[in-house]
């Protein structure tokens, strides 16, 4: 946690309850130990698609796909969540979920290495999710950014890795490489002339940018 337990718990009293689709992703995700956004990441992502009116996004990370439902939920008849999964079982089973939901039209999911996918990618895009992967983060960004039309929203999750990246050491589940890496992404990303962007201490991190 990177938030303070009182200022956690105040929080998750103001959310709504998860539906029956979304509760069910997150019992399998407890179960199964899959790593998922945080509900007020989530929260965030719905917010951030529909503040910039996306209507074609990009999500490096599918998993079961709870993410996905969180962005595909904001998005307007026609619009689309192009999504990336290496995991046949975790693709399937967002499919799974998401045709449940009501959403299956409005996401695109590729059973395929987002290196690989990105680079097939083409026409622009209002809005990038990233939350693959921690070391492959730059090769996403570098993939990604041509794609994003000016004013588009980029959102990178697990940036300050349970604030471990603040403090520059080791927790036992996030080791000192990661760590490295994603101090060294986010003082990439900050920097970057084509981006506006800051990092907000939601969930495990959340960095957010928009395209100049
Ligand atoms: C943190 S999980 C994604 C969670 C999901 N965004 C959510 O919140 O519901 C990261 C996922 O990225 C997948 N992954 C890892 N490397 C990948 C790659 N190169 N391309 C696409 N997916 C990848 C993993 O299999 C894993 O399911």
């Amino acid at each position: 946690m990177i938030v303070t337990d009182a200022v956690s718990g105040y929080l998750s009293g103001l959310r709504p309850a998860p539906d029956e689709v979304l509760s069910e992703m997150e019992a399998q995700a407890m179960v199964e130990q899959i790593p998922i956004v945080m509900p007020d990441t989530g929260a965030l992502l719905h917010v951030l698609a529909l503040a910039s009116a996306a209507r074609r996004v990009i999500e490096v990370g599918t998993a079961i796909g709870v993410s996905t439902l969180y962005l595909a939920r904001a998005l307007p008849e026609g619009g689309t969540v192009v999504s990336f999964e290496i995991d046949e079982a975790r693709h399937a089973a967002a499919r799974d979920y998401l045709g449940r939901a009501g959403v299956l039209a409005r996401a695109d999911l590729r059973l395929q290495d987002a290196r690989e996918g990105l680079a097939q990618l083409s026409g622009t895009f209002e809005m990038a999710f990233v939350d693959g992967v921690k070391s492959q983060y730059g090769d996403y960004f570098d993939a990604l950014l041509p794609l994003l039309a000016p004013g588009a929203v980029l959102a990178v999750d697990n940036v300050l890795m349970s604030g471990t990246v603040a403090e520059g050491r080791s927790d036992g589940h996030w080791s000192d490489e990661q760590i490295a890496t994603a101090r060294a992404f986010n003082e990439r990303l900050l920097g970057d002339g084509r981006l506006t962007g800051t990092v907000t201490p939601i969930g495990d991190g959340v960095l957010v940018a928009v395209r100049r």
